[in-house]
């Protein structure tokens, strides 16, 4: 661990910094719509003065959006939105080489966490970019005292728009927050083709088993689920889908995937991945019937999907045979293997979304944040969508970047598409 008054940052190791930067400047490659987005910041500076304290994965694709913030005119604070998603290169190299002060250590445990949180919070932020709403959450619970200054904040994930409407419904949200989960063009895209290929990815390096012929259970088919069943079918494994939702069911069933209860599935299953923001979905039930060898894992924002006391419970050794394997020995002689002790596997044992993706996710994000410092006086405390004008900006410069052009719609066309008078002819 390294804290450094200069940076004011507290990371794993400032020697990891160039390492960082090199990484951080790759992923930039493949994130031209951010690019224009900094460039134009850098010109206009709409963040000036703006303090912005942000609790989100602490990875090379964050590291760019946290620049483009800079070249607005922000000053920037960072932690990380997970124990085991930090990219301990990056942290060094924000703090070593950007000067944006970054709290985060791969494996910190509860205590740091949320001191690194608080270290943000010291800050004084004036808008909070959250990855599963702990810092809005932090800062209502305990930091009433800064909330005059707030303006508003932005939520990148799923479960944390969950509990912002939660707290929206309690009536404490306390100021208005964008929920960038919700454009078309971040979870059509990053939920879906991005933790599909990073929940794998995550699989493989932490176990470089091979999917073809496996048995890979999915539990929930929404854009991540989606995502996730559809690539490990591509891989070549028979893909089981379990879900709550009967319509979302019936969306798997014709995509082609066996739907049936976890009960039903997991004695078929080699591997086990949850994706649903909900908990215990893997409960002891589950763990007693899983067949000898099977993997469990997590891919949704919280540790709380798989029931890890369930398994102490019934296991009496635990040995790790690889980094993010934690084989349970079980009492009645069965091993089972969780990984990443729960926690989302993409972010824990791979690096997450890959860039090329989370361009437009964070390209959201700093148009959400431009946004909130804009119109801020003309907003509540409420949960606010992203405006569409963002999100199809967003969506046409990436098909600009990508080299597509699409057809324009005639004059004639918009005027038939907005009528009702012509019909059957
Ligand atoms: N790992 C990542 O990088 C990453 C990226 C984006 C989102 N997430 C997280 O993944 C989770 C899912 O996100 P999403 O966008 O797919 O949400 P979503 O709401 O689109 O889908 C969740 C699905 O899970 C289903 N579900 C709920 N409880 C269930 C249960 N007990 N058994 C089976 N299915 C159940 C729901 O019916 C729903 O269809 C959230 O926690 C989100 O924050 C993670």
């Amino acid at each position: 661990m390294q804290t450094l008054e200069k940076t004011r940052g507290d990371v794993k190791d400032l020697a990891l910094a160039d390492a960082g930067k090199a990484r951080i400047e790759w992923a930039a490659s493949f994130m031209p719509v951010l690019a224009q987005i900094r460039d134009r910041f850098a010109k206009t500076k709409p963040l000036a003065g703006v303090r912005i304290g942000a609790c989100l994965h602490v990875t090379t694709e964050t590291a760019n959006l946290m620049l483009a913030l800079k070249a607005g005119g922000a000053e920037i604070a960072l932690c990380a939105s997970n124990p085991l998603s930090t990219q301990d290169d990056v942290a060094a190299a924000l703090c070593a080489h950007y000067e944006i002060p970054t709290f985060a250590i791969k494996g910190e445990n509860e205590t740091t966490y949320y001191g690194h949180i608080e270290s943000v919070i010291a800050s004084k932020p004036h808008m909070s970019m959250d990855d599963g709403c702990d810092l809005v959450n932090t800062i209502y619970s305990k930091h009433n005292e800064l909330l005059a200054d707030v303006i508003g904040g932005c939520e990148e994930t799923t479960t944390g728009v969950i509990r912002l409407h939660a707290m929206e419904k309690d009536g404490v949200l306390p100021y208005p927050v964008i929920a960038v989960n919700d454009a078309l063009t971040k979870h059509m895209f990053d939920n879906r083709y991005g933790t599909g290929q990073s929940t794998l990815d995550g699989l493989i390096r932490a176990t470089n088993i091979l999917l073809a012929g496996r048995t890979v259970v999915v539990c929930g088919y929404g854009w991540c689920g989606r995502g996730l069943a559809s690539r490990a079918d591509g891989m070549g494994a028979h893909v089981i889908v379990t879900e709550v939702d009967p319509t979302r069911a019936l969306e798997a069933t014709m995509d082609g995937f066996e739907v049936m209860t976890l009960m039903a599935a997991a004695p078929r299953a080699d591997i086990v991945i949850t994706v649903t923001g909900d908990i215990n979905v893997v409960d002891r039930a589950h763990v007693e019937t899983f067949k000898d060898g099977a993997i469990i894992a997590n891919s949704g924002h919280f540790n709380d999907e798989i029931n890890l006391a369930a398994f102490d419970d019934l296991s009496s050794a635990v040995t790790k045979p690889r980094p993010f394997v934690d084989s349970y020995r079980m009492n009645d002689g069965r091993t089972l293997h969780v990984l990443a002790e729960g926690r989302l596997l993409n972010l824990s044992a791979a690096e997450g979304h890959p860039a090329a993706v989370m361009d437009m996710s964070f390209a959201n994000q700093a148009l959400c944040a431009e946004y909130a410092a804009l119109h801020h006086a003309e907003l509540e405390a409420r949960v606010y969508d992203v405006p569409v004008d963002i999100d199809r900006d967003v969506a046409r410069l990436k098909l600009h970047a990508m080299g597509v052009t699409i057809d324009v719609l005639t004059a004639e066309q918009a005027r038939y598409l907005a009528s009702w008078e012509s019909g059957t002819s």
